[in-house]
């Protein structure tokens, strides 16, 4: 078994092959003056079982096509199974026709990823909204594993929280705040939202006297402008919680995402290597590793 990655997903794969004590074959690529993309596997994998490392935030366009250039010469170049590791799985939040006319973008973006002949497909903190299940999208074996409990435990130790009120800023948070809120044996709430826009949301809770005085943890699986973030920490600080630490998944952190969310009154925000950014302080790469060893190997 190799294990390899595309430029979204190196240092992820060379982390996930020490781990399993594995060899990591790098690949290259580059793009060429008309905006195509070139992509080389630099190993022999014929024969081999592969896993394929691919995060796609940030660049989701750009890197979905290196993958799904990869994928398609590893199965040319003889390898037996190709396993997709997407820490950062995107298009996943327009998974419904909002509007007449509208893709419904994460059905073909599933269909593609898993077209090229991967025989399972693994992603971390997929955002589940509507589809409920990752194995509603995919039609090979898929595993959506969380990060949630490594976030909490890591903000709760490195800030010394005792027991924070989890709160997840919108109804779809509730799975992660549950995850987060049960790792550190504390009790979680929800908040409302509404998107104006891309970059404006309103966040709104009721009974919110219970965050007096408590130490908050905000969880959620993606911080993108910052908007969501920002509302809820605003929303929890005038309802009177003591501190408050933001937590996410996939760290996007688009523009002035970041300064959004600490001028708001976070304390820290903590995010994971899932997208490399300032604040990527936890690694998936023993989760994935450990999930790898235990259920798909
Ligand atoms: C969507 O509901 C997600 O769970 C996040 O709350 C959202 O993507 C965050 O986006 P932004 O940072 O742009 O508000």
């Amino acid at each position: 078994m190799k294990v390899t990655g595309g430029e979204g997903g190196k240092i992820l794969a060379l982390k996930i092959a020490k781990y399993l004590d594995t060899e990591y074959i790098d690949t290259l690529s580059r793009t060429f003056p008309d905006g195509e993309i070139y992509v080389r596997v630099m190993g022999s994998v014929k024969g081999e079982d592969v896993i394929l490392v691919q995060s796609m935030g940030k660049k989701p366009n750009k890197l979905l096509i290196e993958y799904l250039l990869i994928a398609d010469t590893l199965k040319d170049l003889g390898a037996r199974n190709i396993i997709a590791v997407i820490p950062y799985l995107p298009y996943a939040r327009q998974d419904a026709r909002f509007n007449p006319g509208e893709a419904v973008s994460i059905k073909t973006v599933s269909k593609l990823i898993e077209k090229v002949g991967v025989s399972a497909v693994i992603t971390v903190d997929m955002h589940l909204h509507r589809f409920k299940s990752i194995q509603a999208i995919f039609s090979v074996p898929a595993y959506n594993l969380s990060a949630m409990g490594l976030l909490a435990e890591y903000t709760a130790s490195e800030f010394g929280l005792s027991k924070p009120l989890v709160a997840g800023p919108d109804e779809e948070a509730e799975q992660w705040a549950k995850i987060a809120a049960n790792a550190l044996q504390s009790d979680y709430l929800v908040l409302g939202k509404t998107r104006r826009g891309d970059y404006e949301v309103e966040i709104r809770g009721k009974s919110l006297a219970v965050v007096q005085a408590r130490d908050v943890l905000i969880v959620d699986d993606i911080i993108s402008t910052g908007g969501t973030m920002a509302k809820a920490v605003e929303a929890l600080k005038t309802a009177g919680a003591k501190r408050i630490l933001a937590a996410c998944t996939h760290p996007l952190l688009i523009e002035d995402a970041l300064y959004k969310v600490l001028s708001a009154g976070a304390e820290a925000v903590v995010g994971t290597d899932t997208v490399p950014s300032p604040i990527s302080f936890v690694s998936v790469a023993p989760l994935i590793a450990s999930f790898l060893k235990e259920t798909v190997l």
